[in-house]
This record gives C-alpha cells, structure tokens and sequence, in this order.
C-alpha cells in the first residue's frame, strides 16, 4: 500500500464542537496516523459544512451575516482539533472559492449530462437533517426522528436529479464490494433504502434558502446543501470537470470515508450516484461509526448535557489530548455506539496509560539505571523471548486497522502490555539482581525495553505525545515504519541516566498530577 487518503463528516458550523464531533476526528485521526506508518503517501481531509437553511437561521436569529457567523464557528472547530492533536492535512470550508466553484461545474456537468430536471415539488423538510422526509420517515407525532422537531412544508419548483438512474448500478456496487460499506451489517440497511429511492431534488429556490451556492445560469435557485456538502471530498483535492489536478489524480479514490451511522444514506447512495455521473471512482470504504451518548444517554442542547472536548481536558487539567484520545478512539468496537463518562474516562486511562504502560516503562528503565548505570551490555542482546509476541502484536494491530476496528487494536496493544508486565512479575528481575543473576536480569530488562519500543510505535497513533516521551526516553525512532519494526531495536551500550527517567504519563488526580497543576 503506497496511497492512503482518508475523510470526515464536514461538521455543520451551527454550534461549537462536542465529544460526538471529536470522536469521529479522533477516529479518523488514529486510523491516518496509523496508516502514516504503513504508507508514503498519505492524506486527510476535514472541513466544516457551511451553507443551508439551518445555517442561514440560526445567523438571522443571532443578527449576523451567515458568512461571519460561519467564521467564528468554523474557527472554533480548528481550534478544537488543534488540541486534540487531530493532524489534518487541510481542512476544507464549503464557503472557500475553489470550492464553490467547482460545485457549480458538477452541478453544470451533471445538467449538461441530462441527469437533471425541472419539477415542482411538495414536501416536508427538515433543517436539522438538511433533507426531505416522506411520511414514513417520522413518528406517530409526525416529528422528525433524529432531531425531533416537526419538518416544514415546502413548495418549490426544483431542480431533480434522476438518483434512480444509478439504483441498479449502486445495488451491483454494494452487493459485489462486501467491504464496501463497513460495518458490513450496515449494508443491508442501505439496500433496503435502495428499493425505495426517488429522484431528489438537488437546489432550492432562492426565495427560500439564500445561504448557498447559485446555480450556474439560474440565479432563482441555488444548489442543495448536501450535493455541496458531499462536493468536499473531491473539490478539495482540486478536481474539476475539465483537467484534474495532480493531487486529485493521485489521491482518489479515497481509501475509507468515515461518517456517523445516521448520514450513511447520504453517503452510501447519494454520493456514489453522483460519482457514477461524473463517471469517477467510487471510495474503497465507507465507514459508518456509530453514536456516542453521555452517561448513556443522547447528548442534546434541551437535555443540557452536551460536553466539549476541550472542557474535558480543561477539567482533568491536561496538558496534552493522549489520554482523551485513547479513551474515545477506543469507546466502541467499529461501527457500534459508545459512551463517555467522567468515571470511566478517569478508571481507564488511569489504568491502562499510567499504571500498565507507563509505570512498565519507568521502572524498568530505573531498573536498567540502578543496576547496570542505564547501560546495555552486549551479553544482555539477541535472547528475547518476547519477541515473537510483540512481533505477532505488530501484524495483528495492523490487520485490525485493515478492518478500521481501531477499539480492538487498542485492545491488543494493551494485551501485550499487560503480558509484558507478567513476564516482569514472573521473572522478578530484583530478585535476580540480589541474587546476583546478573547476567539474566540485564536480559530481563533488556528484552522489556525492545517491546517498549515496539509499543511505542503501536500506541502512537493514539497517543502522538506519550509515545514519543516512550522514544525519547528509549533513543528510538518512533518513525519507524511499522513494516520495520523487529524487537532489536536497542543496541549495546549506554541508553539513559537516572535524571532523564520521567513518567510519561501521571494517574489522573493523583498527587504527582495535582502538583503539576
Ligand atoms: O451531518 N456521536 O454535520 P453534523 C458520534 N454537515 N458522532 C456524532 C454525534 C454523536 N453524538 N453527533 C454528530 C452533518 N456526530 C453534515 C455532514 S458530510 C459531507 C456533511 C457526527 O455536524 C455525525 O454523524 O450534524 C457526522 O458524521 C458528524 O458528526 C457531523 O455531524
Ligand atoms: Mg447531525
């Protein structure tokens, strides 16, 4: 694998961030950097979803311009994924330029195709969803299910672009690509959807919604927000109906696009069915995560429980996003739904970062520093017996990333920590050291400190800061790709002093992290 171009959801800029947000950056971000270790090159594409009605609401309610509106917030998610440690490659605003002006040659493209027509239409929309809903999409109430609130009755003379056109293709797509949609019992969901799919209708009238983009040679309508929306992936990379850019040719297909369960439909059928009509390739994956509640239960701005991440770092005082990230990268096995709470957040990190994984690293290395000066001898080299398991680890994380079930991987690394820390306890290498073992307590150490530097390498997608504190302290080089990685890295000789042992990462709460405050 040489490519590795990879997307989130473009959040609505309607509110600040919360954890449902992070999580899937989060996500995403531990899948790239993993993928950074298996790859050349490698891209990863965020942004904010600007225009619609929504939008275009809320700013009126709060007497601002959309655009300066959509300025403030859009900075606010930056700024959230700045300390999260979330290492985009861009990130894309539907309001940019080059953005919307490719938007307007698909939309001339698809026209000039004859996939679109004129019709006047009746129906009910949603703002929250940014879409049209049949009668039976809503509850007894007739109220939309994900947001809650009654749709709107809207009248237009639209434009239509014929999705039934692709129906059969996209059916085929699905049925003969397994891993297409992931996870794969997600797919027959969308091909239940497929059976009863319409043409959509893809602009509205500007008398209506005005906060969008203006179909070109029509200045009474502008383009549906979604169509928009789902343009990002690909007007990023510079692609335009006429010539492509380079990094558009190299780039796409994209290798997985991750989204939440509940814009699958969006993504699964609206998206291929416009990629099939700009006769471009559709994504390898799409990843459909699944929902994070707070204390079991759905974070929403009536129930007052909806959490930002960087007030959850500001609570537990962090200086850096680690252990958040870990938490919520590992909240969920793929596809399924998560939660976070303050409790659990604490126990976990508390217990796999600082008692398993740092505190295994800190005291072997003081271990190393009382017995033998920090230093290596070439005796203690070539004998370990941990090998094969760290070794069986690296292709394991590896096959689970293939799969993105990224709580999984986490799983497995913190098994070869916790095996790791057997193996201390059985060979009990002060023991040894009194006993005057020597030769076989340097070992011990020795053969600890070349799987700490295999860990490293595994935990640093989701943990970037911790695990380069690991290398530092272990003089390895955590760039190394993870296809070169063997257990030997360490070589004789002297590796620390006493002074340069730190912790990598402190108990939360705990004496030492309230000191640091
Ligand atoms: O849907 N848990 O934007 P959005 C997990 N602009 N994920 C969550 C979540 C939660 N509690 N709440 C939201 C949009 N998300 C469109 C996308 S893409 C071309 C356009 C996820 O701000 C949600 O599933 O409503 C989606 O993937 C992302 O956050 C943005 O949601
Ligand atoms: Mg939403």
């Amino acid at each position: 694998m040489t490519k590795f171009y990879t997307t989130t959801a473009i959040d609505y800029v309607n509110g600040a961030p919360h954890i449902g947000h992070a999580y899937e950056k989060i996500l995403t971000d531990v899948i790239y950097r993993h993928f950074t270790q298996r790859c050349e090159n490698t891209y990863f594409l965020t942004g904010t979803d600007e225009h619609g009605i929504k939008i275009q609401k809320t700013s009126a309610e709060k007497g601002i311009s959309p655009k300066e509106f959509c300025d403030t917030n859009a900075q606010k998610f930056k700024d959230a994924w700045k300390a999260l440690n979330v290492d985009y490659s861009q990130f894309i605003r539907t309001t940019d330029e080059q953005h919307t002006k490719i938007v307007q040659k698909i939309f001339k493209k698809l026209t000039d195709k004859g996939d679109i027509y004129k019709h006047s239409y009746k129906g009910l929309y949603c703002s929250g969803c940014e879409a049209f809903l049949s009668e039976k999409d809503l509850t007894e109430d007739g109220l939309c299910p994900d947001h809650m609130k009654k749709p709107e009755v809207v009248e237009e003379e639209n434009y239509f672009f014929k999705l039934t056109k692709y129906k059969d293709a996209i059916i085929k797509h699905i049925k003969t690509n397994p891993d297409f949609i992931v996870p794969s019992f997600r797919a027959n969901e969308v091909l239940n959807q497929l059976e009863n799919i319409e043409d959509i209708s893809v602009s509205r009238a500007k008398s209506n919604v005005s906060w969008g983009i203006p179909v070109l040679g029509d200045d009474s309508q502008v383009i549906y927000v979604w169509i928009d929306a789902l343009s990002n992936y690909i007007t990023a990379l510079g692609y335009d109906t006429e010539k492509s850019s380079e990094k558009f040719n190299n780039l796409w297909p994209a290798d997985v696009q991750i989204i939440g369960k509940d814009i699958l439909k969006f993504h699964s059928i609206y998206w291929p069915a416009i990629l099939l009509a700009l006769d471009l390739p559709l994504p390898k994956h799409i990843l459909a995560h699944g929902w994070i509640t707070i204390d079991q239960t759905k974070m929403s701005k009536s129930l007052g429980n909806v959490i930002s991440p960087t007030a959850v770092l500001e609570a537990f005082n962090l200086n850096i996003p680690d252990p958040f990230r870990y938490y919520m990268a590992s909240a969920a096995p793929c596809g399924k739904d998560g939660n976070y709470s303050d409790e659990d957040f604490k126990e976990k990190v508390n217990a796999h970062l600082a008692n398993s994984m740092g505190n295994l690293l800190n005291r072997t290395l003081s271990m190393l520093v009382k017995y033998f000066d920090g230093n290596i001898r070439p005796e203690f080299l070539g004998k370990n017996e941990l090998k094969n398991n760290a070794l069986e680890t690296v292709k394991s994380v590896k096959h689970h990333f293939d799969y993105f079930e990224v709580q999984e991987a986490s799983m497995k690394i913190m098994e070869l920590v916790d095996f790791v820390n057997k193996y201390v306890t059985d060979n009990a290498p002060w023991t040894l050291a009194k006993e005057g073992q020597t030769e076989k307590c340097g070992i011990v150490l020795t053969n600890v400190l070349q799987v700490m530097t295999v860990i490293a390498s595994l935990i640093y997608p989701f943990c970037p800061n911790i695990a380069q504190a690991m290398a530092d302290q272990l003089g390895y080089d955590i760039k190394t790709k993870l296809d070169d990685i063997t257990c030997e890295y360490l070589t004789s000789g002297h590796l620390i002093d006493k002074e340069n042992i730190k912790p990598v990462f402190l108990r939360m709460d705990s004496e030492l992290a309230d000191k640091k405050k």
